[in-house]
């Protein structure tokens, strides 16, 4: 037989010689890809039909099962929420491995209906990373606090007198008070000064504890489409309690519009209207101004005072590391004013604060996030879109961080009379990566202003024992409880 090559081959004989060519590429390609799906999805349960993994998780305390789970699967495990394919993450390393490493890629939020039902895809809090406009929403949204924080901080430390006045020499549960000085604090910071709006004051905090006690109770409808259509009437409620506070937000942003003065900027939603004016109105269209300053209420508001509302109680269970805050106060401070800028002079205080939000583990899940793209995590296989749940008390219970981690003890975050730079890179209450809570450096600062004007003038003391289990939701709150504030003069 002649042999011959490709040079010597007429036009009919290319293009069947091309169609091997191209048999063989398609046929390698194959083998990649089936090479990279061999590439698995991370281990977990099993998982029942329709409810998938839901009756394995305690209701009182499904982050302690996922914890314990963790223990026979790994840190990065794999399970069903409903019908809903589920990635847990576990512990600080992993969860930076994820949030950190691959914070683009796990940027994403998912599409739920309670999101979508809050946000109409416009607020920043429950859209993902990938979606048009979001890192310059989040600049803004960033650039907008930063306006009012200063005056929102002042706020909080006369509040936080207010309340310590209000406590004084009284026996009382302090929790619905506390709820009210904190409304103040960041109504007047999204809306405007709360005396001159009373009425709108008080309907719009209704309306915002109602769409977070709906999202806290209603969560499972999310993940069981079946419920949904058997529990109606709960998903129509919260419906309509977002529309509701909607409405409320349109009343005042009109408001906000009428008495615009751009060098008179007194809140939240003045500074988002001015950024829209001078950085052109595209990127913060009125939705996604109304939206912007519901995230800030919605997420900022629960989570403050109920963390306050545990610093109390912990100050009255441990009233030795209560003496050792208020030495502190004392020496510092040596009886005048409070200010933000004490805070870093004050580790004792912030110690105490942290070791607050470990031990009650306030939040015990991050914002639910999803993957943008396939990606992998720990040689294991993770398909674009998979929701992300970001189990937070791990963190909190890692030995490796934190050694007798039940143990209620601050000094774990002292280091040579300093805070402990390496635990409390490791500690993320609020997050991690892209996604960290826009409100962090606010919130903090809050519980410290409140924290500090509260033991300087009283002593906590507790009234009866104390059940400290909390209920459990998105954030933890604790159970009745009754505290008596001594004056300490
Ligand atoms: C110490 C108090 C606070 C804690 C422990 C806390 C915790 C968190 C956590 C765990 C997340 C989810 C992060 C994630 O999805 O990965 C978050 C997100 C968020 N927080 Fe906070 N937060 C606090 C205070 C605040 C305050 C005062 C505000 C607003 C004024 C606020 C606004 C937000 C917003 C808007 C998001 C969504 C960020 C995004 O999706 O990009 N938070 N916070």
């Amino acid at each position: 037989m002649e042999a011959y090559s490709l040079f010597d081959m007429n036009v009919g004989e290319m293009v069947g010689s091309s169609t091997v060519y191209l048999v063989i590429i398609t046929a390698l390609l194959c083998i990649v890809n089936s090479i990279v799906k061999k590439t698995p999805l991370p281990p977990g349960p099993w998982n029942f039909p329709v409810v998938g993994s839901l009756p394995w998780l305690s209701i009182n305390s499904p982050h302690k099962t996922l914890y314990n789970m963790a223990k026979t699967y790994g840190n990065a495990f794999y399970l069903k929420f409903g019908s809903i394919p589920t990635l847990v993450l576990n512990e600080y390393q992993t969860i930076h491995d994820a949030l950190v490493d691959k914070s683009e890629d796990f940027s994403g939020r998912p599409d739920l209906f309670s999101f979508e039902y809050a946000s109409e895809g416009k607020s920043m809090s429950f859209t993902g990373c990938n979606r048009r406009f979001w890192k310059l929403h989040r600049r803004l949204a960033e650039k907008s606090l930063k306006t009012v924080m200063e005056s929102t901080l002042n706020l909080a430390s006369e509040e936080a007198r207010n309340l310590a006045e209000m406590f004084t020499d009284n026996t009382l549960d302090p929790r619905e008070q506390v709820l009210w000085s904190m409304a103040k604090v960041k109504y007047t910071l999204c809306y405007g000064n709360y005396k001159k709006n009373l009425d709108h004051f008080h309907k719009m905090i209704n309306a915002v504890l109602k769409v977070l006690e709906l999202h806290n109770t209603g969560n499972f409808l999310n993940f069981i489409p079946l419920a949904r259509t058997i529990f109606k009437k709960r998903e129509r409620e919260l419906k309509e309690t977002c529309d509701k506070m909607m409405d409320m937000t349109k009343i005042s942003e009109e408001k906000h519009l009428a008495e615009y003065n751009r060098d008179k900027i007194e809140d939240a939603m003045d500074a988002l209207i001015k950024i829209g004016i001078d950085e052109g109105r595209s990127p913060l269209e009125r939705d996604r101004i109304l939206h912007t300053v519901q995230d800030f209420i919605g997420a900022g508001l629960d989570i403050t005072y109920i963390s306050i509302n545990w610093c109390l109680q912990y100050m009255a269970k441990y009233p030795n590391f209560q003496k050792l805050v208020q030495d502190e106060i004392d020496q510092v401070l040596e009886g005048r004013p409070v200010t933000p800028l004490d805070q870093p002079s004050m580790p004792k205080t912030m110690s105490f604060i942290y070791e607050v939000l470990r031990h009650a583990c306030v939040v015990p899940f991050a914002l639910p996030h999803s993957t943008v793209r396939d990606t992998t995590l720990q040689g294991y296989r993770i398909p674009k879109d998979t929701f992300v749940l970001v189990n937070l008390f791990s963190m909190t219970r890692d030995i490796k961080v934190f050694p007798e981690p039940e143990v209620f003890n601050p000094n774990r975050f002292i280091d040579n009379g300093n805070l402990n730079a390496d635990v409390l890179n490791r500690f993320i209450p609020c997050g991690i990566g892209r996604r960290r809570c826009v409100g962090e450096k606010l919130g903090k600062t809050e519980l410290f202003l409140y924290v500090v004007n509260i033991l300087q003038k009283l002593n906590v003391n507790q009234v009866s024992e104390i059940n400290s289990t909390p209920i459990f939701g998105l954030v933890q709150k604790p159970k009745p409880f009754q505290l008596n504030f001594a004056s300490r003069k």
